[in-house]
């Protein structure tokens, strides 16, 4: 079977570092491999909490340059913008009625999104996981590379693909796309606790590193970053429990591409303060091309908006058969 490569990234603030470690890595990767691939930004996905219109657009562009600057050749892949898809809205209506709310209460980025105030959150925050659902079953995905905070929702995916497939079309229509989660850093964590997932909408700034930071913020912020009274950890056993310190090792080990294996080798016994430097300087080296490709990019949003058209066209074209079929199967007047 030929790979068909789908994942999406809402428009929502900077990208931060876990953004680009725990998925765009992985899209490039797929894209190397030849498979065929298509990267979403999913702007009706940003609007299930409050936007504004002029900064949505705005970050739409935004993180289609940070895709590019990443490394992703819109010759190679296609880069779309969701709302520029109706089929996406309008799949996800369709798998919102199949979808029982016993397996939406689950969801705990829900959970943690909506927080205390249940009640206020909208409708669309809650169902927004069919709406992920049907951004991948739409384009019949085999793989959707995405950091591990996206595990629940591939499953839910996957769930209701396989119900689709048993109780109203009756045959293998969905393809049951498979979660592509690997590397060193698939949860980089906040920088002042171990215990919080590194994340764009996080309030301190401190707490990430942004693909836009320039130099001197990224050592500044590792600088800061948490960490332990102790050394460096040297192996496995020694690194138990120490959420901060692992974040840290795994971030290194991700970003030169080895395990955090061979980087509690290399500092082991060390002060955090040298696992800390270089780390800066490896993360500056690694980001800095990418930062500077970003703001020419921005500077020219003709040409992004070229390359957006052309992928919205492919996109809509892949989708067509998928919804058609769909409507076919719920009975649908056509
Ligand atoms: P979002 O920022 O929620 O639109 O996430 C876009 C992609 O980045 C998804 O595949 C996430 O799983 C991934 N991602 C976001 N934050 C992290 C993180 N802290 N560590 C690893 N992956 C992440
Ligand atoms: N829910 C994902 C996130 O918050 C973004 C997303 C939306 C996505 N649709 C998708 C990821 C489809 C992969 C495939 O990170």
């Amino acid at each position: 079977m030929t790979k068909r490569i789908l994942s999406c990234m809402q428009p929502t603030n900077k990208l931060q570092l876990g953004n680009y470690l725990g998925a765009l890595v992985n899209y490039v990767k797929l894209q190397e491999e030849g498979a065929e691939c298509l990267y979403g930004v999913v702007d009706l996905h940003a609007i299930t909490v409050p936007q504004d219109p002029q900064i949505l657009r705005q970050s739409t562009r935004e993180t289609a340059a940070a895709y590019i600057a990443a490394g992703i050749d819109p010759k190679k892949s296609f880069i779309f913008t969701q709302s520029a898809v109706p089929a996406h809205a309008q799949l996800a209506w369709v798998l919102n009625c199949l979808t029982p709310m016993g397996w939406l209460n689950r969801m705990t980025q829900f959970k943690e999104k909506a927080g205390k105030k249940k009640d206020q959150a909208s409708l669309g925050l809650y169902s927004y996981p069919v709406l992920m659902a049907a951004d991948i079953l739409l384009y019949q995905a085999t793989h959707v590379p995405v950091g591990d905070d996206q595990k629940q929702h591939l499953e839910l995916t996957r769930d209701i693909a396989i119900s689709f497939n048993q109780h109203h079309a009756k045959r293998e229509f969905f393809t049951i796309p498979e979660p592509f989660i690997t590397g060193e850093a698939t949860r980089v964590m906040s920088l002042r606790d171990g215990t919080q997932k590194m994340s764009k909408s996080a309030e301190s700034d401190m707490t990430r590193i942004n693909l836009t930071d320039d130099a001197d913020m990224i050592a500044q912020k590792f600088k800061k970053a948490k960490t332990d009274a102790g050394m460096v950890p040297a192996n496995a056993a020694e690194a138990q429990g120490r959420a901060e310190a692992l974040n840290l090792i795994g971030i290194y080990a991700a970003l030169s591409d080895t395990s955090k294996d061979a980087v509690m080798n290399e500092f082991g016994g060390k002060q955090f303060s040298d696992l800390k430097t270089a780390l800066s300087d490896l993360a500056v080296a690694k980001l800095s091309p990418i930062t500077s490709r970003m703001n020419e990019l921005m500077d020219d949003t003709a040409e992004l908006d070229k390359i957006l058209k052309v992928g919205n066209d492919r996109a809509n074209e892949l989708a067509e058969p998928t919804l058609n079929g769909v409507m076919e199967i719920m009975g649908f007047w056509s």
